[in-house]
């Protein structure tokens, strides 16, 4: 793919994105990454995409019918809240310095608007507004598990972005994406385990300043 977003302006804080299917982990694991980098000291800003705000919200009523709008619809619902949550929440946290934890962000949008069918490299070029992440964590799980997760952990009943045919598409591009800032790490193994490995990765980072590969 030729059309990455640009490179960074310079900030002094570090954007870290938690991606992969649903039914991974990947929010947990924020949850306690935090909880370790605050006790080490660090400011730490956590943050979620879609938002809370006007246009996450509105992005939550689509869960129960996509059917209602069009791929091209949906893809700038995605971009306006990602504009407004750049605007508000991303840019001032990591012009202050801190350590920005964010719950997906634009891969999300090139796998699940890509599996829809939408151009990968024309959603890459759309999101050329939005800082790229110093690190972004994809959680690989099979979808059958990460659907019974979803099923009977947390007793939901998969919506319209979690059907299985769909989320081996949505897995299928998560683990073709070609940026360097990526660790693939595997979601199936205990929450200690895969935190234990988010903060090597992490540690590593802050003082290598690049990631592991
Ligand atoms: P999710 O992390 O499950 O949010 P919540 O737990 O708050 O409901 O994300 C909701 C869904 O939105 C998820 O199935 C993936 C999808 N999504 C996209 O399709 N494109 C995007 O750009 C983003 C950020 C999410």
């Amino acid at each position: 793919m030729s059309n990455q977003p640009k490179p960074p302006p310079q900030h002094e804080g570090v954007l870290i994105v938690f991606e992969g299917i649903d039914g991974t982990g990947k929010s947990t694991q924020l949850q306690l990454l935090a909880e370790y980098l605050r006790q080490h000291g660090h400011t730490v800003v956590t943050t979620k995409e879609p938002t809370e705000g006007t246009y996450g919200r509105q992005i939550r009523e689509l869960y129960r019918n996509r059917a209602t709008v069009t791929r091209e619809e949906e893809l700038e619902m995605f971009l306006r809240d990602r504009r407004d949550h750049v605007n508000t929440v991303l840019d001032p946290a990591l012009s202050r310095g801190a350590i920005v934890l964010c719950d997906r962000y634009y891969l999300s949008t090139m796998a699940y608007q890509g599996a829809a069918g939408m151009d990968i490299a024309d959603i890459a070029a759309k999101n050329d507004f939005a800082p790229p992440p110093d690190l972004a964590f994809i959680f690989q799980l099979r979808p059958e598990s990460s659907i019974a997760r979803i099923t009977e952990h947390r007793g939901e009943v998969p919506n319209d972005f979690e059907q299985k045919d769909y989320l081996k598409k949505v897995e299928k591009i998560f683990n073709s994406l070609p940026f360097s800032y990526i660790e693939y790490i595997d979601a199936d193994h205990s929450i200690d385990t895969v935190q234990r490995t988010v903060r090597q990765l992490v540690d590593w980072y802050l003082s290598a300043g690049t990631a592991k590969r």
